[in-house]
């Protein structure tokens, strides 16, 4: 065991704490007699191990975590009123990394986006940011996310992955070439957790304690440097180490290197909103830098691993619902149907009171309106179980205007948002490979797609990748069409001369 520092040096015991007879022979008639249905002691091991496993995550089932400390290190109270963002204020947290597509004991570095999860536990509640390595995401409508989803997992028949499934979504969804493209490029394969940036991805409201609203995008830069791995390297560690993100972090924090980020945020006022070029509530978009520069806030420091990982790290909850006063949700779709799915996964994965757990639990007086149900745990005694009553228990009583809310009306429609002078598909992901990415990284990404479309993706998916590449930049769409289409060309017999 690479982190038992202290061991229990009393004999076990049953789970009613009685002294349990052997963990070592089931009871049984003579050595070489059948095991007694009495023996108590055997057949709670049994049950209970049968027992031991919960529901992995749907997505991001693979990965761990650690708790640290976020400092605000700047004033940012012109913006928000959230306790948590007052200068000076230290915030204990928790953080979990995470592959999106493969299962729990998938290896940590096949290509795909990070999960980067942060619950504070504030002295107001808890506070959740549940973002990724990329500002951005591949649909921009909650309705497509199981599809999307389910693109990225296993053939209904083999069991397998198929490029083929993952490139039929996505061509058939534009709106992800933003997303492909950074999943594509370096991005795509992190050297380790430490060496990746985080964002929150949609835009969040900030208000502060005059009322005043503001739009907010978040990003936590690495102070480790951001270092990647190529697609060799990957697949070696794939092979040669699994756990190997895992491990990085884990050893890390155990040897005294705790790793931080910078918190900046960029923040756009209210008003600025209704007008701007593109939806700033559009999940697939960035907002340039430019109009909206980063301002800093605050220091997250990762200095304590978990003591034991089902606990702590398996049965951490994280919600993008979970805001604190300060902090709102905003319009973009699928910001609204995240603030439903992960409490409703937790109850399912994790149990109704999974709130009770103690990596789950607040660190100021939970005084909740909810009951019971299995495994409960926590109970406000003798108290009144309804609300209003005349016994002097206190509940919940705004209304009115929502401090954190926004104005909306119209007809109820089912419909994508509508469009403004520059919102498309292909301009920010073509800026990205053009502005952003130098030649050796273009080159990388012409590399890795014609891998990954080499690898059984078929007509009509495979000309639609060419334009959907084509409509990203024609330069690079050409080279990923030469490329995979060289590879296609009948090859020469062994033996055979080419001349
Ligand atoms: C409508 C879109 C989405 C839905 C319905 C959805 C749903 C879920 C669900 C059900 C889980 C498992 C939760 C659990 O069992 O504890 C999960 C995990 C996660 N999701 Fe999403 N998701 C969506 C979009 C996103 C986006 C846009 C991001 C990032 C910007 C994201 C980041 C994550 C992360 C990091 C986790 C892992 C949480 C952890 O570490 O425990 N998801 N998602």
């Amino acid at each position: 065991m690479t982190n038992s520092k202290k061991h229990d040096a009393t004999p076990s015991t049953t789970g009613a704490g009685a002294p349990a007879p052997s963990d070592r022979h089931s009871l049984t008639i003579g050595p070489n007699g059948p095991i007694l249905l009495h023996d108590v002691h055997f057949l709670e091991q049994m049950a209970h191990f049968n027992r031991e496993k919960v529901p992995e995550r749907q997505p991001h089932a693979k990965g761990a975590g650690a708790f640290g400390v976020f400092e605000t290190t700047a004033d940012v109270s012109r913006y928000t009123k959230a306790a948590l963002f007052q200068k000076g204020c230290k915030t204990e947290m928790l953080a979990r990394f995470s592959t999106v597509a493969g299962e729990a004991g998938s290896p940590d570095t096949w290509r795909d986006v990070r999960g980067f999860s942060l619950k504070f536990y504030t002295s107001e509640g808890n506070y959740d940011l549940v973002g990724n390595n990329t500002p951005i995401f591949f649909v921009r409508d909650p309705m497509k996310f199981p599809h999307f989803i389910r693109s990225q997992k296993r053939l209904p028949d083999s069991g397998l992955r198929d490029n083929h499934m993952q490139w039929d979504f996505w061509t058939n969804n534009p709106e992800s070439a933003h997303q492909v493209t950074y999943l594509m490029g370096d991005r795509g394969l992190p050297r380790t957790w430490r060496h990746m940036n985080g964002y929150g991805s949609h835009t969040y409201m900030w208000v502060n304690a005059q009322g005043e609203r503001f739009w907010v995008k978040y990003h936590f830069h690495t102070r480790q440097g951001m270092e990647f791995f190529n697609n060799q390297q990957a697949k070696d560690m794939a092979g040669s180490d699994a756990d190997f993100h895992r491990r990085d972090l884990f050893d890390a924090i155990a040897r005294g290197d705790y790793p931080r980020w910078t918190l900046s945020v960029q923040v756009m006022p209210y008003e600025d909103a209704k007008t701007y070029r593109i939806n700033p509530f559009d999940l697939t978009k960035t907002w340039s830098h430019k109009d909206y520069p980063l301002i800093e806030v605050g220091t997250m420091t990762l200095d304590r691993n978990p003591e034991n990982f089902f606990a702590e790290i398996e049965q951490a909850a994280f919600s993008p619902g979970n805001t604190v006063p300060g902090i709102g949700l905003s319009p973009d779709k699928m910001l609204l149907g995240r603030a439903f799915a992960y409490h409703d996964a937790q109850r399912h994965r994790i149990g109704a009171n999974f709130h009770q757990l103690p990596v789950n639990k607040s660190k100021v007086p939970v005084n909740t309106y909810m009951f019971d149900g299995h495994m409960a745990y926590e109970h406000s005694g003798n108290q009144p179980v309804y609300a209003p009553n005349s016994e002097g228990r206190a509940w919940a009583d705004t209304s009115g205007k929502a401090e954190d809310g926004w104005e909306a009306d119209g007809e109820m429609v089912r419909s994508a948002y509508t469009l403004r002078a520059e919102d498309d598909d292909f301009t920010q992901p073509g800026i990205l490979v053009r502005e952003v990415f130098d030649d050796a990284q273009r080159a990388r990404l012409v590399e890795t797609v014609a891998g990954s479309l080499l690898g059984g993706v078929r007509s009509p998916v495979l000309e639609r990748a060419f334009e959907y590449w084509k409509s990203v930049d024609p330069d690079v769409g050409k080279r990923i069409e030469e490329r995979v289409r060289k590879h296609q060309a009948p090859q020469p017999a062994p033996g055979m001369s080419e001349g």
